[in-house]
């Protein structure tokens, strides 16, 4: 048990559908993809929603996978506008034209994102392996801003665009969107099988957080800009989650309820179904949610860091992957003994050649390099 009960969770990733149009070598989907016959349908995904809504949370995540191409997509948003919770539709955009974007916003989306695998059309084309993505995105994009709706632009960073982080910047004014999101990948699924083709250098990492300094001080009022740090170059580790079921949570196409992307990477978490055990008794009681939530389950350094109300430890997933415990400080963090050992892999990865890249799709992962 934790130390103390759960306050409200406040959101929801509420991911649809592993299906997916691109193939991103990132994806933060596990590596064991969904079908589409595992997936829940309108009702019980309508029933999670709504029992979101009682649980007072105040802001669902509408993800993938490509979210759009489920058909039920404005009905699940029009059940969210009915209970006054924020929707925010997380996309790849290839899919996404007017008529989409004008139903979508009469079933009352509130926000939409859209992520750009590269500033420059031939990045996109690469790493998302679709041809004329780029094209269908800016479209997307233009629709969602032509139909009133406020837009963020999301940037998956790595050694393959790290360099266009000035074109990114360029791209979301130019598509007057509200906020950028440049979010050095994080390496665990799909991203960790593709380390060492997508680990950028220190140096590209350090010049990227100058560009993203001086651009957050220039556009100020005209351009939100959220970085998300590369977490084998940093000092401190992220929040993952802001904390384990602290405030937000996931749930997965079939309906699996799980704190975090990664959570099933830890062996002995059981998790429950969203579709069997009502939310709220997932959230108070879920022997998952309750592994890590807090601090009580903290080891040293953690446990008597000053910092760990801030950062809660870091990742669990990530300290199960580096460290081999999942109630480990993780590694990302430099007061971890395992630090220097990671951050020096990664410094070793990019210097050589980039490996190729094993494109997310059914089956690929287990398929010979
Ligand atoms: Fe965070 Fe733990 Fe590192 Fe302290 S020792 S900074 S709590 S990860
Ligand atoms: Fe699981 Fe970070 S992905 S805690």
């Amino acid at each position: 048990m934790s130390e103390t009960s759960p306050g409200l969770p406040i959101g929801i990733l509420a991911e649809l559908t592993h299906r997916c149009t691109l193939q991103c070598g990132y994806c933060s989907n596990p590596l064991e993809l969904l079908k589409a016959d595992r997936e829940l349908g309108t009702q019980a995904w309508t029933s999670i929603l709504e029992q979101a809504a009682d649980l007072g949370i105040l802001q669902v995540h509408l993800s993938g996978g490509e979210p759009t191409l489920r058909r039920d997509l404005p009905e699940l948003v029009s059940v969210l506008a009915a209970r006054g919770v924020y929707s925010n539709l997380i996309t790849a955009g290839v899919g996404v034209d007017a008529r989409m974007v004008a139903s979508l916003k009469a079933a009352g989306l509130d926000h939409v994102q859209i992520s750009f695998q590269g500033a420059r059309a031939e990045t996109t084309e690469l790493i998302g392996r679709l041809k004329g993505a780029h094209e269908r995105k800016l479209a997307a994009a233009r629709a969602v801003r032509e139909a009133g709706l406020p837009l963020t632009v999301n940037a998956p960073i790595h050694r393959r665009n790290i360099d266009e982080v000035e074109l990114f910047i360029e791209l979301a004014l130019a598509l007057g969107a509200e906020r950028l999101e440049i979010a050095n990948v994080q390496y665990y699924g799909w991203a960790l099988l593709n380390r060492a083709a997508l680990m950028p250098s220190r140096e590209a990492v350090e010049r990227q957080i100058g560009v993203v300094e001086a651009a957050r001080a220039s556009l100020r009022g005209v351009l939100a800009i959220d970085f998300v740090a590369s977490d084998y170059y940093a000092r401190y580790p992220k929040a993952c989650m802001g904390g384990w079921a602290r405030d937000a949570f996931m749930i997965t196409p079939d309906g699996t309820a799980m704190p975090c992307h990664g959570a099933a990477s830890i062996p002995h978490l059981t998790f429950d179904n969203a579709a069997r055990t009502p939310l709220a008794d997932i959230w108070a009681r879920s022997p998952a949610f309750e592994a890590y939530r807090g601090t009580a389950w903290m080891k040293e350094p953690c446990r008597s860091c000053e910092r760990r109300e801030i950062d809660f430890g870091g990742c669990r997933c990530q300290a199960m992957m580096l460290a081999g415990d999942a109630a480990a400080t993780d590694p990302a963090c430099s007061l971890s003994p395992l630090h220097g050992r990671i951050s020096g892999l990664a410094e070793d990865e990019a210097r050589g050649a980039p490996a190729p890249i094993r494109y997310r799709r059914i089956g690929a992962a287990t398929e010979p390099a």
